[in-house]
């Protein structure tokens, strides 16, 4: 279908409150509600159905005034309205209702984030003590108990509020973020990130996804400032009551959830319009930044029509801005019409960007695009459904990467993905996909890779299963029937099953509503499936892992046909076509017949076991497997050693076959296994793993030599820039990391400058050797970067240099002058820092209120991330383990747990094979 043909969703936004997911009815409180939870649901009493909101930030200091007018259905009569209201200060309350005007008393719960109006009898005083009982009570009215019946009868009312705010630091709410300007000052923008529940920050509001209602914005801003919200401006005239401002009216949103609304304020540009079949799209960032716009637009008309053909359904707002935001605490947030970033997420320079960097913009505005329908036209009804969100964004935003640029093999990297996804997957500590939430930090803890990569690889794993026609025409009967409206998981089995005819729901369930997933192993010509875990089950010890799993199978032989099959509780032969297939070279394991590849294609989610004879015939025939399922083999097979269930030397054999000079993913494991053994190794065994990693690596590099060659392919500089990396580390090769250290002298002396694709790991290959003086010129070229990613390359370098002081040094700057955004993530690194990790784990220690206080609440799970590498010392990881489990984070500490049973593994391969090492790596190396 050509994007112009597509039609408009069934309903019209702004005047229809019912249809799909509108109001529930007064005697069903919470509808097909999975796991309703009066202390984090608010009473069904009363629906907003259209909120007129007017905020008026004062950037400078750093407050906001804020009025709300917000129609309302009454269900049915009450003396009280109950909504989430978190640091605002409500002064007016008032309701007009049935023609009179009441005035209200507000209460504030700060632990439930609720305020609860209550209002007296007709004639417009307030009548009663000033909210006496109402904080005790609104919890209690949740849930559908009935409340009091009141002087606020059933119909519509209006509901009028003032409040004011603080503009704050934590990137969440309505908050500050700041830019030094092209003159050297410092300038404020205001904005907002309401996922998951912070809209109740900057207005008192129904702050649950399915209140969805229409949102009509006016911001008040000073001259000089532009102003962004969710829809096209409607009118735009100077402030009656302030000279020097402006009142900028946006047009109303289609009725969405609260989590999608969004305001920006600051002395910001905005690019012209592109228009997209009808549909403006414009980038917005800080002034002196537009030339790095144009590839995120090139990208955001991509991804609009590449998802208003594969939907079949208009666009649903009236434009779109993609706003670059120097302090944000995510990746992007899919605000309808009025996508937020983080700078390094949009604004790229292609002449001077890595490959990467350029597959990340891409990655990300086309994730969000998605979302304005998976996500924002259709929305989970709560968040265990969140995965459905995220999951399907994820998946849509490869598939649309990948048609994009087909040469970059999305699909392939995706790999990738999946693998960080199952390494998570396979511990105790995991969980289902979809999981009861019920607090808001319960909600923020989901947004991790079991919600992401593995729900993600497991919509690919039906989509291949399915195929992708019929998938497709599930997903659109999906979003057509709930268009504006609410779902739960099950909605999207049912179309998916209404257009297959298949039992999809059966399937899935296994796959989203338990923990892990299968080692499906091939022994003896028939194929098993059993639950795979890095950790042997000890008896009485809990583990989230199920037992098993309907499997969709496809099996392929070498040299022949392939076959699928749906593996349940009994093993299954393999299909004879596939294991009949003669093997022509006759290197086959079953004595002449072709070795089998099991999850053919690559895109099942789970290991396979194939024993050591299996894994020699195919190590034999490396180059006749797809690039994804070579890497598959790769990961797999060094999933199970790290399990301890399967050897090294296998793994170290098969790596040795590697011949690949294309795609860096099967290389990455190889890199990853080498990284390992670099932490586990005794200083007597370092030399020989920097051996191998020169005798495993080094062919590869001097293969793809230092510059790019014309008509190379596209993968090749993200391979080159692995092979220097690694090399240049772990491998100590001096050869290497003389031509970094000459590579990055003279662009430091202002010679050429480093190709942009190689930097980050020429600098790494730099870092190794600490030089005197390079600390300070990586230092300084962070601070005067010439584009986002440059500013990133630099500063992660500072946490890869092998020495205390200088960790240190990075670790009081990622406490001090680096953006909070950033330096979570530069703390991981300066954790996974092989030789200043112990010391910068004791500041974490002692800093830890303040790094809490500091950094955005979502990134504090993954600040911590990099102790998993601190194995070396079994005491250190002790304590690590000790102080985590003894100081519980609020939110993510599931992935904390995650990372300390990664630890825990870590250190239980470095206990099978520290002091053991010389044998099994020479024979990688040779003699
Ligand atoms: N909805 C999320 C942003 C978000 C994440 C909000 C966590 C609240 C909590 C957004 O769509 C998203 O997924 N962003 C990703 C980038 C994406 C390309 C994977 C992010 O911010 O990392
Ligand atoms: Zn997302």
């Amino acid at each position: 279908m050509a994007p112009g043909d597509a039609p408009l969703p069934p309903a019209d936004p702004a005047t229809t409150a019912g249809g799909d997911g509108g109001p529930a009815t007064p005697d069903d409180p919470t509808p097909d509600d999975p796991t309703p939870d009066a202390a984090f649901r608010l009473p069904r009493t009363v629906e907003p159905v259209t909120y007129r909101l007017t905020l008026a930030p004062d950037l400078e200091a750093a407050t906001f005034t804020g009025t709300a007018e917000i129609e309302v259905e009454v269900r049915q009569d009450t003396d009280r309205i109950v909504v989430n209201a978190a640091d605002l200060d409500i002064s007016g309350v008032e309701l007009a209702c049935g023609g009179r005007r009441l005035a209200g008393t507000v209460a504030l719960d700060d632990e439930a984030e609720r305020a609860t109006f209550t209002f007296g009898a007709a004639g417009g005083a307030a009548v009663g003590a000033t909210g006496e009982g109402a904080v005790g009570t609104a919890g209690g009215a949740a849930g559908g108990a009935p409340a009091d019946a009141g002087p606020i009868p059933a119909g519509p009312a209006t509901l009028r509020l003032s409040f004011t705010g603080v503009l704050n630091d934590k990137l969440r709410g309505f908050y500050r973020s700041t830019f030094t300007d092209q003159a050297g000052a410092t300038r404020m923008i205001a904005t907002t990130q309401f996922e998951s529940t912070d809209a109740r920050r900057a207005f008192p509001c129904w702050d649950e996804p399915d209140r969805k209602a229409v949102f009509e914005v006016t911001l008040v801003v000073d001259d000089g400032l532009a102003a962004f919200s969710n829809s096209a401006v409607m009118e735009e005239s100077a402030d009656p009551d302030a000279p020097g401002r402006r009142v900028v009216r946006f047009g109303p949103t289609m009725k969405m959830s609260t989590y999608l609304v969004a305001f920006v304020v600051g002395p910001l540009e905005a690019t012209d319009p592109v228009d997209v079949d009808g549909v403006p799209v414009r980038v917005v960032h800080a002034p002196g930044k537009g030339h790095l716009a144009p590839y995120a637009l090139e990208v955001a008309a991509h991804s609009l029509r590449f998802f208003t053909d594969y939907f079949g359904i208009r666009y649903p707002a009236d434009k779109l801005d993609l706003v670059a935001i120097p302090d944000f605490a995510f990746g992007a947030m899919e605000n309808l019409g009025c996508v937020t970033f983080r700078e390094t997420a949009l604004l790229v320079d292609p002449a001077s960007a890595a490959r990467t960097e350029l597959e990340r913009v891409a990655d990300v505005v086309a994730h969000e695009i998605a979302h304005m329908w998976f996500g924002d036209l259709v929305t989970m009804k709560w968040w265990e459904g969140i995965w459905l969100n995220e999951a399907f964004a994820t998946f849509m935003e490869v598939l649309c990467v990948d048609a994009f640029r087909p040469a970059w093999r999305r699909w392939v990297s995706f790999g990738l993905e999946r693998e960080a996804a199952l390494a998570v997957d396979g511990l105790a500590a995991t969980r289902p996909v979809e999981y009861p939430v019920g607090s808001p930090e319960e909600a923020d803890g989901m947004f991790d890779v079991l919600t992401y990569q593995k729900g993600g690889s497991v919509l690919r794993m039906l989509e291949q299963y399915l195929g992708a026609d019929t998938f497709r025409d599930g997903v659109r009967r999906y979003l057509r029937a709930h268009s504006y409206g609410n779902t739960v998981t099950a909605d999207l089995w049912q179309a998916l099953e209404d257009a297959s005819g298949e039992p999809v729901r059966a399937v899935m369930d296994s796959w989203i509503l338990q923990g892990g997933h299968p080692l499906v192993a091939l022994d003896g010509g028939s194929l098993a499936q059993q639950p795979f875990a890095y950790t042997p089950k000890r008896a009485g010890a809990t583990s989230a892992i199920g037992d098993r799993w309907e499997v969709p199978v496809l099996v392929r032989s070498l040299d022949g046909p392939s076959d699928r099959l749906l593996l349940q509780d009994d093993p299954v032969p393999l299909p004879a076509s596939v294991a009949g297939a003669t093997d022509g070279s006759a290197a086959g394991a079953g004595g002449g017949s072709a070795p089998v590849v099991v999850n053919a294609g690559g895109w099942g989610v789970y290991r396979v076991g194939y024993g050591p004879d299996g894994l020699t015939a195919l190590a034999g025939r490396l180059a006749d497997l797809d690039p994804l399922e070579r890497f598959n083999l790769f990961a797999d097979t060094w999933a199970l050693v790290l399990a301890g269930q399967g050897d090294l030397d296998g793994f170290l054999a098969l790596a040795g076959r590697l011949s690949d000079r294309e795609d860096p993913s099967t290389w990455t494991v190889v890199s990853g296994a080498l990284g390992l053994l670099d932490r586990v190794a005794t200083d007597a065994e370092r030399p020989a793993v920097a051996a191998a990693t020169r005798a495993l690596l080094g062919a590869a590099a001097v293969d793809l030599g230092w510059e790019p060659r014309p008509g190379e392919g596209e993968r090749v500089p993200t391979l080159r820039s692995l092979l220097v990396a690694a090399l240049g580390t772990v491998g100590a090769d001096q050869d290497v990391r003389a031509e970094a250290a000459g590579r990055f002298d003279r662009a430091r002396d202002g010679g050429p400058a480093i190709d942009p694709d190689i930097e980050s790991a020429v600098l790494q290959a730099v870092t190794a050797q600490v030089r005197d003086g390079d600390y300070e010129s990586i230092l300084a070229r962070y601070r005067q970067p010439a584009n986002p990613q440059e500013e990133l390359r630099y500063l992660s370098a500072l946490a890869t240099f092998p020495d205390v002081d200088r960790c240190v040094a990075t670790f009081d700057l990622a406490v001090t002058e680096v953006r909070t955004q950033n330096a979570p993530y530069l703390l991981t690194s300066l954790l996974a820092n092989r030789v200043g990790g112990p010391a910068v784990w004791e500041r974490v220690k002692e800093q830890w209120t303040v790094l809490l206080d500091r950094f955005p609440v979502n990134s504090h799970s993954r600040m911590l991330d990099g102790a998993r590498t601190l194995c070396g010392d079994p005491a250190l990881a002790d304590d690590v383990t000790r102080f985590l489990t003894d100081h519980p984070l609020r939110s993510g500490q599931r992935s904390v747990e995650q990372m300390l049973e990664r630890l825990a593994v870590n250190v239980a391969f470095a206990g099978r094979h520290r002091g053991g090492l010389g044998r099994s790596l020479a024979a990688v190396s040779g003699p």
